[in-house]
């Protein structure tokens, strides 16, 4: 089981690395990783599991916030109280955007990032994003709001990218009202 203290601080500069595609087939290690992560997340959203297992809450989680450079991540939404939609993407590529972007009004939060933040960072309402289950077949996911947005950050790990990087130090709230606040 993966605990809080397994995923990197921003501090590591691992997570500035621009992971690498993956090659089919998966190996039980990468499988067994994917499991562990799916199984953080989902628990890390139901209070008492989290509570109890001590897990810092978080939606998405990007492999190399584990130290492993390759690209896959792992998303679980909820969608209804108790509720969650789970989704394993590996070589993901963002391949159509909506002109529309939107923010997080309580601010973005990463796993990786254990101290307050400010300022808005900007994400596509919608997004398409293509790449492979962990079988290797292609897949196709339409993402809008606060899943799109989840699929955007965690992307961004993949390439090195934090979402502090998107926040303007000088004036986090530039051109604020330009985006949609959800
Ligand atoms: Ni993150």
């Amino acid at each position: 089981m993966l605990k809080t203290k397994d995923i990197l601080d921003e501090k590591n500069k691992m997570l500035r690395m621009v992971s690498k595609e993956v090659t089919f087939p998966l190996s039980d290690k990468d499988r067994k990783t994917i499991d562990l992560m799916v199984e953080y997340l989902t628990n890390s959203q139901i209070d008492e599991r989290a509570e109890k297992y001590d897990l810092r809450p978080g939606m998405g989680m990007a492999a190399i916030q584990l130290g492993i450079p390759k690209r896959y991540l792992t998303i679980v939404h909820e969608v209804e109280p108790g509720i969650f939609d789970t989704y394993v993407i590996i070589n993901p590529k963002i391949v159509s955007t909506s002109l529309e972007k939107i923010y997080v009004e309580d601010g973005e939060g990463c796993l990786s990032i254990n101290r307050e933040t400010v300022g808005i960072v900007p994400r596509y309402a919608r997004v398409t994003i293509e790449g492979y289950d962990v079988n290797g077949n292609k897949i196709n996911i339409r993402a809008r709001e606060e899943l799109a947005i989840a699929f955007q950050h965690e992307i961004d790990h993949l390439n090195g990218i934090l979402f502090i990087d998107h926040i303007d130090k000088n004036n986090p709230f530039k051109d604020q009202d330009k985006y949609r606040p959800i």
